[in-house]
């Protein structure tokens, strides 16, 4: 069953000068998460932060810190984001061979385990995944930056990942899992993402049009 529509600010589209300030002002603005790109230059053509700042943002706000490793390797790296402060943890399907085995792990650190899928990815990559994980993270934009262009194809992934998560959630008492979309989410295309079947919106350049946080975050919200 979908749930209320949650917004998840990407701190990539923040000021990186005063990250602190930023995560607290989102807070207060009503962000359910904070989410947190994270990029080694390997995986993406893009290099942000690593555990240390994650650590350092975390005394800054009481909401989960959704953390989206867009790196490869990922396991050498899970223990530090874990004992930085990271709520959810999320990795890519396509950043190694054994994505069964580091969400496991990823969840034995009692952190809630998320997979990303890249737009070119089909969703059979989360076919024997689904059982064991908190999220699905649908990227709508090549991983990297912000300010791309949302994918359309990918409303149609979305809408058949929302009526799997449905199938497999409907016999289980309590079981959710969040369908997350992240990329070029804005307020044109809200509605559709959501009336697809979105549970989690990820927005950077959406969240911090004209330093407005607090109305983006109620207009992206409240768009379904
Ligand atoms: C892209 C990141 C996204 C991105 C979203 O690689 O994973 O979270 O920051 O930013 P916008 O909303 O500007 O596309
Ligand atoms: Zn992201």
């Amino acid at each position: 069953m979908q749930q209320p529509t949650r917004i998840a600010p990407s701190i990539l589209s923040a000021d990186f000068a005063k990250l602190g300030e930023e995560v607290r002002a989102l807070d207060a603005a009503g962000a359910d998460y904070i989410h947190i790109d994270v990029m080694d230059g390997h995986f993406v053509p893009n290099l942000t932060i690593g555990p240390d700042v994650v650590k350092a943002l975390r005394p800054h706000t009481g909401k989960p810190l959704d953390v989206h490793l867009m790196i490869s390797p990922v396991d050498p790296y899970l223990d530090a984001f874990a004992a930085a402060g990271a709520d959810i943890i999320t990795v890519h399907a396509e950043a190694g061979p054994h994505t069964h085995r580091t969400l496991q792990y990823i969840k034995s650190l009692g952190k809630k385990a998320g997979v990303s899928l890249n737009p070119g990815t089909p969703l059979s990559a989360v076919d024997y995944l689904l059982d064991d994980i908190d999220l699905v993270l649908v990227m709508s934009v090549n991983p990297g930056f912000g300010g791309q262009s949302f994918i359309t194809s990918q409303l149609d992934k979305i809408c058949e990942l929302r009526r799997r998560i449905d199938a497999l959630c409907k016999d289980v008492p309590g079981r959710t899992i969040d369908l997350q979309v992240d990329g070029g989410v804005n307020f044109d295309n809200a509605a559709q993402v959501i009336n697809a079947g979105a549970d989690v919106l990820v927005a950077g350049t959406a969240t911090f049009a004209n330093g407005a946080y607090a109305d983006n975050i109620m207009r992206l919200k409240n768009a379904g």
